[in-house]
């Protein structure tokens, strides 16, 4: 009998793992860029396979819904907005852009005693930071969103969703969406985005792979394969993540050697890694610094999306450094398309040592804070302490 239970409770967890698809809810994600959300209009999202409508108060407050009307799941995002309400195009229930709560069913009578105001669509905080609409993923989005919604739903066990929601939120905080670093006043900045058709996996160890750049980014501007040399790195933990310990980069590169040249100061770089999925990186050299933030977010379980945005103020124009981004970008991404071709027979796969350790950081910083949530318990870091890593590249 109790056996039975473990079994089942294990079998439920595969299909919870099977439905969840790997993706870390709980956190923000860029869904868009600000600019596209104009005026009244309602624009189609999709993060972490859940579809989404945004939109814009008149008063210019960014909103993220879940496309999809609690009434009959028709998307929100074929009705339209009033500037505050997002009327649904089917039988006109009309929500607030903000809360998503129903303020309205025109259906109604006088006799008719539901309390509109106890529906809700589901609903996902959203800020702007760096020209992105950010939205917080919250694991309650994603399966209670129509819980309070007052209308018992077929075969729907509610107190059990409830306490299920309940215990699953423990640990979980929700704390500021991420935003570029910036160290002057006066600055540049650009960004830049690419779809990668894999999982968000790939995409965040392709990020954080020291070992590709002389067989992937060979360019007569940065490097060649011939410049390959072995390297040490200091890494330390930090919170939720890890950091190449502040150090001046490599001497084969020419951007570097020129910003030297120009400042007469040592040129040192920092570049973390942050759960979810974000890499930052810091370039200092006297006044003058360079600054990026680069996110791997989950569009579908076979689909991400890269967002870069960078900033800076070395005396480089904002195109000569797209063309050299977009360089760099599109390199990366004709190899994850190549990488995906394979990937979808399934082979084994390694993870080997030192060049891939921050790839197994990942999955290990990944499986232990899924274990904190799950235990309520604190999450342990996957380091000890500060670790030197070899390689060559
Ligand atoms: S489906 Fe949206 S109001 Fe009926
Ligand atoms: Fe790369």
């Amino acid at each position: 009998m109790e056996e039975n239970l473990v079994d089942d409770l294990q079998a439920a967890q595969k299909v919870e793992r099977a439905a969840d698809a790997g993706f870390l809810w709980d956190f923000w994600y860029p869904a868009a860029r600000s600019a596209e959300i104009r005026g009244r209009g309602l624009v189609k999202a999709t993060l972490l396979e859940v579809p989404l409508v945004l939109g814009r108060t008149d008063g210019g407050a960014a909103f993220a819904l879940r496309d999809a009307c609690p009434h009959r799941g028709i998307p929100l995002s074929y009705g339209r907005s009033d500037g505050k309400n997002v009327e649904c195009s089917y039988h006109g229930w009309k929500f607030d852009g903000c809360s998503g709560q129903c303020v309205e069913i025109p259906s109604l009578t006088s006799q008719d005693k539901l309390k509109v105001e106890r529906i809700f669509a589901g609903h996902y905080p959203c800020v702007e930071n760096d020209g992105y609409i950010w939205v917080y993923m919250n694991q309650g989005g994603r399966r209670f969103s129509d819980v309070d919604s007052g209308v018992p739903q077929p075969g729907e066990n509610r107190r059990s969703q409830k306490a299920a929601a309940t215990t699953e939120r423990v640990g979980n905080v929700l704390s500021g969406a991420p935003k570029l670093a910036t160290f002057s006043e006066r600055y540049k900045s650009t960004h830049l985005a690419c779809d990668l058709p894999s999982h968000v996996d790939q995409g965040i160890i392709g990020l954080m792979d020291p070992a590709h750049g002389p067989f992937v980014h060979q360019s007569w501007f940065w490097r060649s394969k011939k410049s390959i040399h072995e390297k040490a790195k200091q890494f330390e933990p930090i919170p939720f993540g890890f950091r190449m310990s502040t150090h001046s980069p490599s001497t084969n590169s020419a951007p570097y050697q020129l910003l030297k040249k120009m400042t007469g100061a040592p040129v040192t770089t920092t570049i973390d890694f942050i759960l979810p999925n974000m890499r930052t990186e810091e370039i200092r050299s006297g006044k003058l610094w360079f600054s990026s933030l680069t996110t791997v977010t989950p569009v579908r379980r076979d689909l991400s999306r890269i967002d870069f945005v960078a900033a800076w103020n070395v005396p480089m124009p904002v195109t000569i450094f797209r063309a050299f981004a977009k360089t760099f970008l599109r390199q990366d991404q004709e190899t994850m398309i190549r990488q995906a071709e394979g990937l979808q027979h399934n082979p084994r796969l390694m993870l080997i040592d030192d060049a891939d350790r921050p790839a197994k950081w990942y999955f290990a910083l990944k499986a232990n804070l899924l274990e904190a949530r799950r235990t309520g318990a604190a999450m342990v870091h996957p380091m000890d302490g500060p670790v030197t890593l070899r390689w060559r590249s």
